[in-house]
């Protein structure tokens, strides 16, 4: 296995082009599932997830050719509805495969994806939706065996304790497109990457209506065909690319942006004094050291994205003051505080809570990325300490971040690998 070593202190410069959306083109790849027509999917990062979700699909019967950021989706050799523990368990978000093949075959096999160290991961929603549209639900040996003689459409609530959840509503949504009847899902999740599958399912002929906000409405239809469609950008890699240039002090220049994606992450780096330049797509980042730490609260879309909480926890833990950072999606996505702490941060966990003390700077330090936004957590507390930063187990930043060391020492960082 590799590890990434980072020379902190250089001030970030120049351009960088922000890659398709990893949780946009996951979905939207399952979604080819619902046809035996060809789907060309464009702008697609070449990620160790997209990879994954490619090898589940081929074992699931489709044809699926990746090259130079295109993907072709077609009708393999025999279909299956097996979706296999070996491969659902390498990658969570491959549970939805479900709402598909429930969809188009009226049958699925699907591991249960188990939890991670983010949190447990529950599919209760997912099952509950799939259930109201007629599924049939067996639990056995760790897989989920739904069946429906006829899927049919239905008026359901999807909302959680913690909220809305983005792949259940990808899954539900799914399924409903090749229901019969009117489906309306209740407290839906709003997130861009669902709003993004919508469209593409709309594409192929789906009827969709309220995509984006808490009440989704889908008509079923007969068939669906294939499509052509390109994956939006993705806003947390945006983001963390944000925050490399404040956390730096430097002054980077971030294309292909969708700024109305980046709403509440804009506005709290706003009331923290950083003033971010945008235009025609792109935004200008220019960090200053006198930031001032602010209080954030994770939430469903479009409240601040708890993807970009280990981000943010980084970025407090060098500015001057007190922040109370809240994360209600995951209680428990508090992983990095301890490798942090390593470097010199400040950091007291407190249940769903982390109080950060800013200090002037961090030191590098030997850490290990636990997960995939932790990993990027660690590669901004690196860039910005003093020394040498080692970070091992980074095929998890491997996971969503195309080319990330790449555009990194594009922009004027010191970063390369070694073997652990
Ligand atoms: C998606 O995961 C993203 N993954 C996650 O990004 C992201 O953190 C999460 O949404 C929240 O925004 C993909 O899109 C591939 P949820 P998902 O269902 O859909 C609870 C990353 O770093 N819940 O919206 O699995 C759940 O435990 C990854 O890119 C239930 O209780 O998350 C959590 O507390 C990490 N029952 C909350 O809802 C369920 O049946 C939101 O989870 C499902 C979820």
């Amino acid at each position: 296995m590799d590890k990434l070593i980072i020379e902190g202190g250089a001030k970030l410069k120049g351009e960088v082009t922000v890659s398709g959306a990893k949780n946009a083109v996951l979905p939207i790849l399952a979604a080819t599932l619902l046809t035996d027509e060809p789907c060309l999917i464009k702008n697609v990062p070449n990620l160790r997830d997209t990879n994954s979700m490619l090898k589940l699909l081929r074992s699931l019967g489709k044809s699926a050719e990746f090259d130079k950021g295109k993907v072709m989706v077609s009708k393999g050799r025999e279909t299956n509805y097996i979706a296999e523990y070996k491969l659902v368990s390498t990658m969570r978000a491959s549970f939805c495969v479900l709402g598909p093949l429930l969809g188009k075959l009226r049958r699925a096999k699907v591991s249960l994806p188990g939890g991670c160290v983010i949190g447990a991961r529950p599919v209760d929603l997912h099952l509950k939706g799939v259930k109201a549209l007629g599924a049939d639900i067996n639990i056995d040996a760790g897989y989920v065996e739904a069946k429906a003689k006829r899927l049919h459409g239905a008026y359901l609530y999807l909302g959680g304790v913690y909220g809305s959840s983005v792949l259940a509503t990808d899954n539900v949504m799914m399924a409903a497109v090749l229901a019969d009847g009117k489906t309306v899902i209740e407290s839906a999740a709003c997130e861009p990457e669902v709003v993004d599958l919508a469209e593409f399912l709309i594409k192929m002929g789906a009827k969709i209506k309220g995509q984006g906000t808490p009440i989704i409405e889908i008509e079923g239809v007969k068939h669906l065909r294939g499509a052509i469609h390109s994956i939006i950008p993705d806003r947390i890699e945006a983001g963390t690319l944000i925050l490399a240039s404040l956390i730096t002090g430097g002054d980077i220049l971030i294309k292909n942006v969708q700024i109305r994606h980046l709403g509440a992450l804009i506005d709290k780096l706003d009331e923290a004094g950083a003033h971010l330049g945008h235009s025609d797509g792109a935004l200008r980042v220019k960090g200053n050291r006198r930031l001032k730490a602010v209080n954030i609260t994770t939430l469903p879309y479009p409240g601040f994205p708890t993807d970009m909480q280990a981000q943010m926890m980084s970025l407090m833990s060098v500015t001057r003051g007190i922040s109370v950072i809240t994360e209600k999606i995951y209680p428990d996505r508090f992983m990095h505080v301890s490798e942090l702490n390593r470097m010199g941060a400040h950091i007291q966990r407190e249940g769903p809570h982390a109080i950060v003390e800013g200090t002037k700077s961090l030191s590098g330090a030997p850490v290990m990325a636990s997960d995939l936004r932790a990993s990027a957590c660690l590669v901004l507390a690196g860039l910005a300490a003093r020394g040498k930063t080692s970070i091992s187990r980074i095929y998890h930043l491997e996971r969503g971040y195309e080319n990330i060391e790449k555009k990194l020492i594009n922009l004027g960082a010191k970063v390369w690998r070694e073997k652990e």
